[in-house]
């Protein structure tokens, strides 16, 4: 394949600020602000939140270089891109294997992700209709267990989010929404600080920040790290294709270290900001904060109802966590939209139709297992819980390895150094932590877990 035929056939960002854009956009999501805050809490606090920056650092940016530049090198969807590259760099044709175990991945990361989505959409409506003014933290607490006792009205939230989901991609990720991540990622930067005065006047703000940044590895299990480490590619939208599909429509000029850097630092402030708020408020009216999925839903009505202007406040705070949801959405069908396109002649119209229509039905699963499914269980956990494990901490960290091994090891520094394109010592570090540091790492946590080997 020559240089020049090297575009993708889906498009390419206007610029480099719009990559860093979308690519924010897909890790900043529904992950940082109802995800990070309720795993933390099940998981003890400081020492989790610790293992998790180090995960950022010393695994997410390092893997997220490799993965945006696998992407712009072979500059089609996960599993055409791995394909090519392995053929370019004479391995395995296997290697495109990692590309359908990243569209797996994401279609079934969107299936349940859909469904809070809809939590979070249908709760843009509570808080304007004024229901949480002066709640209580029990009301607010019935609001949030009749509602996710209802399928019904579950299943129309998930609808419509799912319906918007695919309307985006329909469009094509240039047209669809690349405009609107423009103004609404600063948006909800903003408002998170916001509220994060509000938190400082509820006169429980250190206690929150203790509870984020007291270490205590007493507390930490190798169940806890992996969980860590599954969040830091689940974050940052690691491990399944999404950020290479980005890559893949990403201008040859740009920097993938800066553009990484900056992607990761912006998310992972926002999950900082996000607990800031959050733990406060647990603390401030005696929540539990390991109350699980439902800990935002159940924390941050509270604060509308008692702040000056909450019922706006509110009300923005769930429309820009929908956006963000939808940001990210959007690229965890992408991979499997692109490979449709590309190897079945389909329309992305007709693909995101397909696709949409599948993962919308696997969601019914997540939906009833906070219901009537509630006391089914798989491996000791229901279907929501399952698949958020089997994904987040499993099949992530697994896409995310088996990427720095390929272009740590299986391609020739050549390549990865032009591709790159950053100064020597850079490269130099970049290429240990994908050669060792990051493949070591998550191989070390693994193996712990299963009970092979054991650091305890
Ligand atoms: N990063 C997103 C979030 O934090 C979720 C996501 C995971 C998106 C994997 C794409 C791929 O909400």
């Amino acid at each position: 394949m020559s240089e020049e035929i090297r575009t993708s056939i889906h498009g390419q960002w206007s610029s480099r600020m719009t990559f860093i854009l979308a690519a924010t956009g897909s890790a900043v999501g529904l992950g940082n602000i109802w995800k990070f805050p309720y795993i933390t809490g099940e998981n003890g606090g400081g020492a989790f939140v610790i293992v998790y920056l180090l995960c950022i650092a010393a695994i997410g940016i390092p893997i997220m270089m490799a993965e945006v530049m696998l992407g712009r090198r072979g500059r089609q969807s996960p599993i055409n891109t791995m394909a090519a590259l392995a053929a370019e760099e004479g391995r395995p044709a296997a290697w495109s294997l990692l590309g359908w175990l990243g569209v797996v991945a994401g279609f079934l990361i969107l299936s349940y992700y859909s469904v809070i989505a809809g939590w979070a959409l249908s709760y843009v409506f509570r808080a304007a209709s004024g229901m949480f003014e002066g709640a209580t933290a029990d009301g607010v607490n019935s609001i949030f267990s009749e509602f996710i006792s209802s399928p019904e009205s579950m299943l129309a939230w998930h609808t419509i989010f799912m319906v918007g989901t695919m309307i985006v991609v329909a469009r094509g990720v240039k047209n669809g929404l690349e405009r609107a991540v423009v103004y609404l990622m600063p948006s909800l930067f903003i408002l998170l600080i916001v509220l994060v005065f509000y938190a400082m006047s509820t006169g429980y703000f250190l206690e929150g920040l203790r509870f984020l940044f007291y270490t205590d590895f007493s507390k930490l299990t190798p169940h806890s790290v992996l969980i860590a480490m599954g969040h830091a590619f689940f974050t940052l939208s690691l491990g399944m294709g999404a950020i290479m599909v980005y890559g893949s429509y990403l201008p040859k000029d740009t920097s993938i270290a800066k553009a990484s850097i900056m992607i990761a630092v912006a998310d992972t402030l926002v999950a900082l900001l996000a607990g800031m708020v959050i733990f406060p408020i647990v603390f401030a009216n005696n929540l539990e904060p390991a109350a699980g999925p439902g800990l935002i839903f159940q924390t941050l009505p509270i604060a509308f109802g008692q702040m000056e202007a909450g019922v706006l406040i509110g009300t923005l705070f769930f429309v820009l966590l929908v956006f963000a949801a939808w940001s990210s959405s959007i690229s965890l069908i992408e991979p499997a939209v692109a490979w449709l396109v590309e190897n079945h002649g389909l329309s992305r119209v007709s693909a995101s139709v397909i696709l949409g229509a599948l993962t919308w039905f696997m969601g019914i699963g997540s939906m009833l297992s906070f219901n009537i499914w509630s006391d089914k269980t798989l491996f000791g956990m229901n279907f929501f819980n399952f698949l958020d494990f089997l994904t987040a901490n499993i099949m992530l960290p697994l896409g995310g390895l088996f990427i720095a091994i390929f272009a740590g090891w299986m391609m020739k520094t050549d390549s990865s150094r032009k591709e790159l394109n950053t100064h020597k010592k850079g490269y130099n570090f970049w290429l240990m932590l994908v050669r060792i540091v990051a493949p070591v790492a998550v191989m070390v946590v693994f193996l712990n877990v299963t009970g092979v080997i054991n650091l305890d």
